[in-house]
């Protein structure tokens, strides 16, 4: 398995043209996601309005990241570790993850072709997306020296800046 970061990239610049733009798909996200696995619903305090700005934005990141690394790795593993302030669980990665490529199929869809290629590439970068963010949440000792390095405090959060989701944000 491995990251097809050539097709992610393409397919995200073309959902943040068609039908509606990137509004609509992060809309669109959580209005499945709360159809379809009501019982993660409760754990969301940060109306959709706005949760989903910052889900697109670290979905822009990590494809932008997918060439480097050293640098997308941390990011994930402190994004892992944060969740677990929000009552995240193992199990529900796999719905998270479903849920954003029929998400995504669907609104490319409207206006051109989603491939099995493009499913493809998507199921793969989010499983190794939400195996390196539970790989982080279920051991944040282990990476708390990578983490610093980083910039991120023990718990994933970075010290005086609100936004740790935005991957291009110097370090402060
Ligand atoms: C592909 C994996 C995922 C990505 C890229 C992602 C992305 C994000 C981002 C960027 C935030 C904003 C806060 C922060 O960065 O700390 C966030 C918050 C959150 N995420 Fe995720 N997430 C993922 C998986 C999950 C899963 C599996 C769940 C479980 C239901 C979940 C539930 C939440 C909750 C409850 C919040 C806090 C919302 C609030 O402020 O009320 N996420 N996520």
């Amino acid at each position: 398995m491995s990251i097809n970061g050539k097709i992610l990239q393409e397919t995200l610049d073309r959902a943040s043209k068609e039908n509606g733009g990137l509004t609509s798909l992060g809309m669109g996200f959580y209005k499945r996601l709360f159809e379809k696995y009501p019982q993660v619903k409760p754990l969301f305090k940060t109306p959709p309005e706005e949760q989903h700005k910052k889900l697109v934005a670290s979905i822009g990141a990590i494809v932008s990241g997918v060439n480097n690394l050293d640098i997308l790795v941390p990011y994930l593993r402190a994004m892992g570790i944060r969740h677990l302030k929000y009552k995240t669980e193992n199990a529900h990665y796999a719905a998270v993850g479903e849920n954003l490529v029929a998400v995504l199929g669907d609104h490319l869809s409207k206006d051109g072709q989603w491939t099995d290629e493009m499913k493809k590439a998507w199921e793969d970068a989010l499983k190794v997306v939400s195996d390196v963010m539970i790989e982080g949440a279920n051991n944040p000792e282990k990476y708390k020296d990578e983490l610093a390095k980083a910039g991120y405090e023990a718990d994933g959060f970075k010290l005086k800046d609100s936004t740790p989701w935005i991957l291009t944000k110097p370090a402060v």
